[in-house]
């Protein structure tokens, strides 16, 4: 008995100790992180605690990760892949029967989207005159690589004419802003994450701090990450999502380089109130990096449509840098992207000279060495090809579509729009119990490709080039969907949205993990 008590006892102190190391600094993350997230990295202390001190617990905290992975793997892999090349073949293939292989996995994919009904982050029809004209412009640039402006020089000017054009959209003439061509959004960000670190480096801060809302795309995460900066996440307003200048305010220092919002936002399609923000870097003398990824090309042309009227690009006094993808809604094959500098000397800071080693003298713009020019060539065509009026044209019948969903949405009983999303994504948040995440399973079941997010539990369907004419359509199949799930209130969300689901009661160390497994089995090849 005696002995049982002490073990009580012990076992209080020891949650008593856990909790007092969980709760330190409880009250700066409660700030950023609100309550949810105070309580998911609580439990996660406490786990990691427990995991240390009490046998056995690390064991099944294992036991749950691995069930989860593979869970991950089964989905991705299947039972294996009875074609599995592990090496390379001995004796290469002919050409014929590469092809087939090629075109016969796409053929397999081609019928899992049937009808483009899901188009993976592909924002412009797949079958068109343009796609066309992409293929047939890579295919004359194939065997190219930018690194070599001398040999390729059409590739030079295809590549500063692009950026040109894109500083043209965002207002980047007007202020003698200067870009660059990257790989994509995420590397645009790290890009501009680097200038700002180097900016707070020649000002003595050892180690920068940006501020970005919840809502941030993790390519600034990964861009702090990789630069050793502090990303500062603020939760931001519950109502409209968005990150207003008095709830970044408090989380200024002295080592803050820059504020980062978006416009809009993946997670809710909502811009950041840019020149209030805009004011606030002012103020601070810091700078403003407006992620533009999605909105790239959208949001400027809505604006010359008059269908968004807020500044929010170079006209705004205190944006210092923007990110613009191509290809999303600038309707280009992946690996397109413009980060535009407003003062080219912020540009400058990004530039890593060789002049040292064996290889000569070496600079590149970007992350990247060598490149394709195939992607640079066809982007500069797509962009040439669509011109003013085509992406005028594009803006205004999103903007139809986004405007119709967003209503058939409002109108609709148990789910209601999050956010009254500016453009591109409509947020769908679940009234009365209803999961939206057991709907996201059921539009996925009958065909739709949709996103789902957290905090809140949220489903996303985005608004592309192929939305218009399969409106109707999704419009029915989500309101049948919802009927079912009002009739059918125990119905469980499966795949993606289940994970979801599990996610938002698991601490993020654990998922943190998971998500790294999820990267080894995307790399696994499994033969059957
Ligand atoms: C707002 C935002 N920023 C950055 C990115 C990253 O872009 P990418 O996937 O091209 O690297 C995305 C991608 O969807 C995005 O929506």
């Amino acid at each position: 008995m005696r002995e049982l008590v002490s073990l009580r006892n012990c076992e209080r102190v020891l949650l008593v100790l856990l909790a007092q190391r969980a709760l330190s600094g409880a009250w700066s993350q409660f700030r950023r992180l609100g309550v949810r997230g105070v309580y998911k990295s609580f439990v996660g202390a406490i786990m990691r605690g427990a995991q240390a001190a009490v046998p056995g617990v690390s064991g099944i905290v294992e036991a749950e990760k691995t069930k989860a992975l593979a869970g991950l793997e089964k989905d991705l892999l299947g039972d294996g892949d009875a074609d599995a090349l592990v090496a390379m073949p001995a004796k290469g293939l002919p050409a014929k029967e590469v092809e087939l292989k090629v075109t016969t996995l796409r053929g397999k994919e081609a019928s899992k989207s049937a009808g483009e009904k899901r188009w993976g982050g592909i924002y412009h029809e797949q079958e068109s005159e343009l796609t066309g004209l992409q293929a047939r412009v890579w295919a004359a640039c194939n065997c190219t690589n930018a690194l070599y402006p001398g040999v390729f020089p059409s590739l030079r000017k295809f590549e500063a004419e692009l950026v040109s054009m894109v500083l043209g959209i965002v207002h980047g003439h007007e202020v003698g802003a200067a870009g660059l061509l990257s790989s994509g959004g995420t590397e645009s960000v790290l890009l501009a994450a680097l200038a700002y670190r180097e900016q707070g480096r020649l000002r003595g801060i050892a180690r920068p701090q940006i501020i970005a809302s919840l809502s941030a795309h993790p390519a600034i995460l990964k861009a702090c990450h990789y630069f050793g900066m502090d990303l500062i996440k603020v939760a931001p307003d519950p109502n409209t999502f968005t990150l207003r200048a008095d709830l970044v305010r408090p989380h200024l220092t002295s080592s803050t380089v820059a504020i980062y919002p978006s416009a809009p936002s993946f997670s809710h399609g909502v811009v950041d109130p840019i020149e209030e923000l805009g004011a606030l870097a002012t103020e601070k003398g810091i700078g403003l990096h407006v992620d533009n990824c999605l909105g790239g090309f959208l949001l400027s042309f809505l604006q010359k449509e008059g269908l968004f009227t807020k500044p929010w690009d170079f006209a705004v006094p205190g944006v210092t840098s923007i990110s613009i993808d191509v290809h999303k809604y600038g309707c280009s094959s992946k690996g397109a992207s413009v980060v535009a500098f407003r003062d080219a000397s912020l540009r400058a800071l990004t530039y890593v000279p060789s002049s040292e080693g064996c290889e000569g003298l070496y600079v590149t713009p970007t992350l990247q060495g060598s490149r394709s020019g195939a992607v640079i060539a066809a982007a500069w065509a797509t962009v040439v090809n669509v011109g003013d009026d085509g992406y005028r044209h594009i803006a205004r019948d999103l903007h139809g579509a986004h405007l119709r969903l967003k209503r058939e949405v409002a109108a609709m009983k148990g789910i209601r729009l999050c956010v009254d999303a500016d453009l591109a994504q409509v947020p769908i948040c679940g009234d009365d119990g209803v999961d939206v995440y057991a709907l996201a399973t059921l539009m996925e079941k009958r065909g739709w490709g949709v996103f789902t997010g957290q905090k809140p539990p949220t489903l996303t369907i985005p608004v592309g080039e192929q939305t218009p004419k399969h409106l109707d359509a999704m419009i029915e199949d989500l309101r049948s969907s919802l009927d079912f799930l009002l009739a059918n209130p125990d119905t469980k969300p499966e795949g993606n949205a289940a994970v979801y689901g599990a996610a938002a009661a698991i601490p993020d160390e654990l998922l943190d993990d998971i998500l790294r497994g999820y990267v080894d089995v995307l790399m696994k090849v499994k033969p059957a």
